[in-house]
């Protein structure tokens, strides 16, 4: 299991020192979502936060663009210094070009990960999996933390994890939004590899609740 803090809920006052205390835990990425006020109604940090994030602490960036055009974007936060970019593919709904853009991320040896809203239909995924490193399954609707974690998610780890099985594939397989220990064990269980948890960690004590996930 990787534990990815998000810190869209971290203290921004006090950026710095949430960092360290995240790196100072078991933690291995931080979570970085960031949106454009258009693909979802919030907007929340750009690439000066993300220099300075790579600045704080030596640890694994896992952006998530949850924006309208990730085409744009993902040269400009790759540029900035993330280690991994998911997008979503309902931002692009084109499947030749979503493609490209996977490649175009790979080629700069970057990690790619690719994701949905929870309601679209999981074989969307399809044309893409021999091709990613990562599928995020949104366990809210993206936007906001401190939602609550949808049960569904759990059928589509499931079914992520069988065809994986099933056909030798080797993405990993992510769970973000209302992760605790509970409903991360339930992602566990089905097969989940990384678990993003953003107000589970920052508004408990950071070390003791990235363990809990760890120990699931
Ligand atoms: C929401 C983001 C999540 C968010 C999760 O759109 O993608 O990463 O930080 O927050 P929690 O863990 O509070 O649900
Ligand atoms: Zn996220």
């Amino acid at each position: 299991m990787i534990v990815a803090p998000s810190i869209l809920s971290a203290d921004f006052s006090n950026l710095e020192k949430q960092l360290k205390e995240v790196e100072a835990s078991n933690a291995e990425w931080i979570h970085f979502d960031v949106m454009d006020g258009h693909f979802v109604k919030n907007i929340t940090f750009g690439t000066d936060v993300l220099h300075a994030v790579k600045k704080s602490v030596n640890m694994y960036v896992d952006a998530h663009l949850v924006v309208s055009d990730p085409e744009y974007y993902a040269d400009i936060f790759m540029d900035a210094g993330a280690d991994g970019i998911t997008f979503h593919l309902d931002a692009i709904n084109n499947i030749e070009r979503s493609l490209s853009l996977i490649k175009k991320i790979k080629g700069r040896g970057v990690n790619v990960g690719i994701t949905l809203y929870p309601e679209v239909d999981l074989h969307e995924y399809l044309p893409y999996l021999t091709e990613v490193d990562l599928v995020l399954v949104m366990s809210i609707k993206p936007g906001f933390g401190g939602q609550k974690f949808r049960q569904d998610a759990i059928e589509r780890v499931k079914w992520l994890d069988e065809l994986r099985k099933n056909h030798n594939y080797t993405y990993k397989i992510q769970v973000d939004g209302g992760i605790n220990a509970e409903t991360g064990k339930l992602c566990a269980e089905a097969g989940a590899d990384i678990l993003v948890a953003g107000s589970y960690v920052f508004k408990n004590d950071i070390k003791s609740a990235v363990d809990s996930l760890y120990n699931l």
